[in-house]
């Protein structure tokens, strides 16, 4: 991430990667792979979260995926099953929450302001499994591949000819996303101005910050993470790191540094794959704007289907979408960068459609 956005601390970007396992294709694992595999699924059980409301009734499990034993690397992981009385959790679509930043916490973040259980009961009720991931332990010289869209693009790739793949990947649903560094650059100086947030003179010579949004949710999040009972329970940084915990981490953000410039040819080989891919934006961001989405999807040239129109959450207008051949983008109202932690009922009702893969009501309904 270059120029004025690496000044934007706040800069995060949601995405939710979106997953069923397949049913059984382990069927033929060893004996000794599912005994490995059951030992791991007991020693990541989180027991009970220091705070936790007494009633929870989902099951939820943490801890490491090493990804280069060589060089420290590993992810931490925190999954979170549905409500044990809504059905077997296998039998539920694995959702996986990914924010950026970069080098953002999707703890932080996607589960302590968005949709996390304890922020949002709701959306666990009944629909899905979550798993936010976040950051690397150890990043002495990342050269981190691959979040969000290409991710899906590498899964998509080694899916490709498989006839049973492993992931089943269905699509991807990423929220005021940086899609292009060029026509995001215009669009978001564009929207400053145009919103009076920033005068001619600066419009001219661009940039500068946003209106901060640290809020205390961060803070308290940050003082929960590193209560040492909080990390043992979440099994977290048992290698015990010499510095403490933050949501946004200068480290991972500033050894990126083959961040593509540009995210548009993934989304063209996305859309050909076929995948379900919705892009949404809150209509208020000043961080990553919608014109800024707006002339980065312009420049796919894709196929209107549907032109832009209206789409309700019961008798209200949620936003507004246009639907394209292969995408469907929206706009959320009154929802800045953090569309969940704004308006969570319309991001429910948003996300509950793209898991159904089933277009918005695009009239007032009961
Ligand atoms: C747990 O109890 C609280 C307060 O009584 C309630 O608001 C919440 O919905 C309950 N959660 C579950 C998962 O039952
Ligand atoms: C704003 O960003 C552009 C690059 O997008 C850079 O060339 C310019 O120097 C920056 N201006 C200010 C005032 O920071
Ligand atoms: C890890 O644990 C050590 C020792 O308890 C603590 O000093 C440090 O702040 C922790 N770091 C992180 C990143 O959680
Ligand atoms: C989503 O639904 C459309 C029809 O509305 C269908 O053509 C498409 O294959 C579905 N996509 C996925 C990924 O399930």
């Amino acid at each position: 991430m270059k120029g004025h956005f690496s000044k934007i601390s706040s800069l995060l970007v949601s995405l939710l990667a979106f997953i069923t396992l397949l049913h059984s294709t382990t069927a033929a694992a060893t004996t000794a792979a599912a005994r490995q595999h059951r030992y791991q699924r007991l020693k990541d059980k989180i027991v009970s979260l220091p705070g936790q409301p007494a009633n929870v009734s989902f099951h939820q499990y943490s801890g490491y995926i090493t990804v280069d034993k060589k060089q420290g690397r590993a992810l931490f992981y925190w999954l979170i099953e549905v409500p044990t009385n809504n059905g077997p959790a296998s039998s539920k679509p694995l959702v996986l929450w990914l924010n950026g930043g970069p080098g953002c916490s999707s703890i932080a973040y996607g589960a302590f302001e968005e949709v996390g259980p304890f922020r949002r009961p709701i959306f666990f009720s009944s629909i899905l499994r979550l798993e936010l991931v976040f950051r690397t332990r150890t990043l002495p010289s990342t050269k981190s591949p691959a979040i969000k869209e290409q991710l899906s693009q590498i899964i998509v790739r080694l899916n490709k000819g498989v006839k049973n793949p492993e992931i089943n990947f269905k699509g991807f649903l990423v929220g005021n996303p940086l899609l292009d560094d060029y026509h995001d650059n215009i669009g978001t100086f564009e929207f400053w101005w145009n919103h009076g947030l920033i005068s001619d003179t600066t419009y001219q010579i661009l940039n500068e910050t946003c209106p901060g949004s640290d809020n205390c949710i961060i803070k308290h999040t940050k003082i929960y993470m590193n209560r040492p009972d909080v990390q043992k329970a979440f099994h977290a940084n048992v290698t015990r790191l010499p510095y403490p915990w933050i949501t946004c981490s200068d480290i991972v953000r500033g050894s990126w540094t083959d961040s593509p410039t540009t995210m548009l040819p993934i989304f063209k080989e996305l859309i050909k794959a076929g995948i379900r891919i919705w892009v949404f934006s809150g209509d208020t961001d000043a961080v990553l704007p919608l014109t800024g989405t707006r002339y980065s999807i312009k420049a796919l040239n894709l196929k209107t289907l549907i032109d832009w129109h209206a789409w309700y959450d019961k008798d209200k207008v949620g936003g507004w979408s246009q639907v394209y051949e292969g995408m469907t983008y929206l706009t959320v109202k009154g929802a800045g960068h953090e569309v969940p932690m704004d308006r969570p009922r319309l991001a429910l009702t948003l996300f509950a459609h793209f898991l159904k893969n089933i277009t918005l009501p695009s009239s007032a309904h009961n």
